[in-house]
């Protein structure tokens, strides 16, 4: 299942094997790394019994701050070097699709302040607003908040009854979601940024959400909400004014374009192992496995995270299951050597 060096069977074998990680369940708990994490790292880092050095990526659906931000705060957590070209979350595929909104004023939401506008911003996004900006322009869109101290210094000033924005990006989870549904509706009908008389030649605005998780797993012991949630609850206030839904487009896992991203993102780490050998460790069947199984990677669910084992079986059939990520990596390689 690997290549030995020239003619000796005793030469370090090539790995033929590489592993994507989750993050939320499988590697941390909150801010805090799983116990078993840094266990299966030390395992990848050649700690096995061919001293092989293992590569491995993480794939999460969460956000909110840059790719660089994100790999420096991780290497801390966990103890190893975590570089941006083997990371990707909910918001990195974005970079795909830039190039058709470069000058388009677009609506970021998500996260604390105007940290997601900058990381827009890296992408290339040259006409970025998030919903503070436009409650700073008129504070009577929404009565019942008042911007702090802090979020009156995140926000760009901006008349926005000249601003008409092509596109909504929910990068990561909303903070105020009251605030960001109302201010949603308002884009998306022309309440804002576009004036009623032309609603009939108005272009549709673009809605595209990065992580469709109805729940995740953080520290408390119980799931907590996801950006699929807000989405679940957007889609039910707008169906409530307009008698429909809106169109909308999905990134994050499972979703193909994700993992097809993954893919390309990836490739030059994966040094041209197989998908059937790219093991896919994740907390979430919906998310995780559901994706890795129709890319064709091989797919582990542990059990730390938001699949509980005692309420029967997954809703996407993994390739193994395993208590932690430290058992899924001792499994993977077991197959592979
Ligand atoms: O916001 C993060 C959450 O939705 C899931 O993260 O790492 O389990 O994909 P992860
Ligand atoms: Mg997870």
């Amino acid at each position: 299942r690997y290549l030995n060096g020239p003619g000796n069977s005793t030469a370090k074998p090539r790995s033929q094997l590489a592993f994507a990680f989750d993050i939320d369940g499988v590697l941390l708990r909150g801010k805090d790394p799983l116990p078993a994490a840094k266990e299966a790292l030390s395992i990848l880092d050649g700690n096995n019994k061919f001293g092989l050095k293992i590569p491995f990526i993480l794939l999460t659906n969460g956000g909110g701050v840059s790719e660089e931000e994100r790999c420096r705060k991780l290497s801390s957590q966990l103890g190893v070097q975590i570089h941006s070209d083997q990371f990707i979350q909910s918001h990195t595929v974005l970079k795909s699709i830039v190039h058709n909104y470069v000058d388009v004023p677009v609506l970021i939401l998500g996260g604390q302040g105007d940290t997601l506008r900058r990381v827009a911003e890296g992408y290339g996004f040259r006409k970025a607003y998030t919903t503070l900006d436009i409650l700073n322009w008129n504070p009577s869109i929404w009565p019942f908040h008042n911007l702090t101290q802090e979020e009156r210094a995140s926000v760009r000033p901006a008349d926005f009854s000249k601003i008409q924005f092509g596109a909504i990006f929910v990068f990561h989870d909303p903070r105020n979601w009251a605030l960001d549904t109302q201010i949603m509706c308002d884009v998306i009908q022309g309440s804002i940024g576009g004036s009623h008389e032309t609603n009939h030649t108005r272009k549709p605005v673009d809605l595209v959400f990065c992580n469709p998780d109805l729940i995740w797993q953080s520290d408390f012991e119980a799931p907590r909400m996801g950006q699929g949630a807000f989405r679940v609850a957007f889609q039910a206030v707008f169906q409530s004014l307009t008698g429909s839904t809106y169109p909308y487009i999905q990134f994050g896992k499972p979703t193909e374009a994700t993992y097809n991203f993954a893919e390309v993102m990836l490739k030059h780490r994966l040094q041209g192992i197989p998908k059937s050998s790219l093991y896919m460790v994740g907390d979430n069947p919906e998310s995780d496995i559901a994706g890795a199984n129709t890319a064709g990677w091989k797919s582990i669910l542990v059990h730390t995270g938001v699949y509980d084992p005692h309420r029967g079986p997954p809703s996407h059939q993994p390739t193994h299951q395993a208590g932690d990520v430290s058992e899924a990596v001792r499994w993977a390689l077991e197959q592979e050597f």
